[in-house]
């Protein structure tokens, strides 16, 4: 016992020393579409993290541009910018985590579905050299329609023998952060203290912010407020698109979430205690394949895919009431992989 509770002993000393004397491990990031909306202010993000030791910028138009820009910021991340098909093995290659903001964004009047026609298409072409270059890296997909890109993605890792349903995430922090900001501003309690788990999908009534979870609690929210708050977090997307008058989606607050969980990944691998965040994952929480929970992050990716709680009649309702269309969405891009 006392040899066991010496290497516990030396290895948490380890860990101290690893989390608070700066020796990290070298994490290797690369953003596939890394000069679009997202890709660019997401960049700028990735280049500021401190876990981060490489940073591959990847895009078909425009790279050269971002990746020299971004390479003068002075923080250690070193940059490599990679501009056309050829080149994508090279930014592949040793990535520890692959985020993928690549493809088209919606116009006013589109859903997400209507995205998924060019999207699909795209995800998988870069899954395929994930599949081959970069076989165990993490992928953070946020290509919408995020509730089919992600199937897509097992599906292609599927074909190549390389899935590994806890290295698979689906993007689904802005929910989380949109529906923080909103709570927030409606309880008025500090934005900062506020956590609420937002769960199901990532389109429509697929997002299921779950307020009745919500912290600090508040008795200040009247049943039309909570109703209110879940319809705008869902619409949360739209709002943007609408107000962007046909100039693209969420761009800013989308690469803010992005680092945010790109970040608990990286801390994740790095062995990190306690690191949870909501995800679209491979999960058995519900009958459905895959469904956005909370999950616990550690050095494989997934390590716990948490349950949901105890949910109010609002959000028992409100989650048989996504089921149909999240299966419907899930069913299309596992239909898509498999015949293309
Ligand atoms: P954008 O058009 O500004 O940028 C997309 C970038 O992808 C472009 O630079 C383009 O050249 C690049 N690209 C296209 N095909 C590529 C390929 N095969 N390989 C590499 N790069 C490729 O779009 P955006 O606003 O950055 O949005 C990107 C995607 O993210 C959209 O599908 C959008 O719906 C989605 N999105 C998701 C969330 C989420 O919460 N998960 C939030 C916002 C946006
Ligand atoms: C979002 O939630 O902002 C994204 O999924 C982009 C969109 O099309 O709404």
């Amino acid at each position: 016992r006392s040899v066991e509770s010496a290497v516990k002993r030396s290895r948490s000393a380890h860990l101290r020393r690893s989390f608070h004397a700066g020796a990290v491990p070298e994490r290797k990031v690369a953003i596939l579409g890394a000069a679009g909306g997202i890709g660019q202010p997401l960049s700028l993000l990735m280049k500021l993290n401190p876990l981060v030791t490489r940073l591959a910028l990847y895009d078909i138009a425009g790279t050269p541009g971002v990746a020299a820009d971004v390479s003068h910021i002075n923080t250690p991340a070193e940059v490599a910018g990679y501009a056309s098909e050829e080149q994508l093995g090279k930014a592949l290659e040793g990535s520890d985590l692959v985020i993928i903001p690549a493809g088209v964004p919606r116009k006013p009047g589109m859903t997400r579905d209507d995205l998924f026609n060019i999207n699909a298409g795209i995800v998988k072409s870069l899954c395929t050299a994930i599949a081959k270059y970069c076989p165990n890296a993490l992928v953070n997909m946020i290509s919408n329609p995020v509730n089919s890109t992600v199937p897509i993605a097992s599906e292609v890792f599927k074909k190549a023998g390389t899935y590994d349903a806890k290295k698979l995430f689906g993007v689904t922090t802005l929910d989380v952060v949109r529906a923080k900001t909103f709570y927030a501003g409606k309880a008025k309690v500090p934005v900062s203290e506020v956590n609420v788990p937002v769960v199901g999908g990532h389109a429509g009534i697929t997002i299921l912010p779950l307020f009745s979870q919500a912290t600090p609690s508040t008795n200040a929210l009247s049943e039309e407020d909570i109703h209110a708050l879940t319809k705008r977090t869902q619409d949360g997307g739209t709002e943007v698109v609408e107000a962007k008058a046909g100039k693209g989606s969420a761009t800013l607050s989308m690469a803010y979430a992005g680092a945010v969980f790109a970040d608990a990944c990286l801390k994740g691998l790095n062995g990190v205690p306690d690191i949870v965040e909501c995800s679209f994952v491979q999960s058995t929480v519900t009958e459905l394949p895959f469904f956005a929970s909370k999950v616990r992050l550690g050095k494989n990716g997934v390590e716990e895919v948490l349950g949901l709680g105890p949910l109010s009649d609002f959000e028992k309702q409100g989650l048989e009431n996504l089921k149909a269309e999240l299966k419907s969405s899930i069913e299309k891009g596992i239909k898509f992989a498999k015949e293309n």
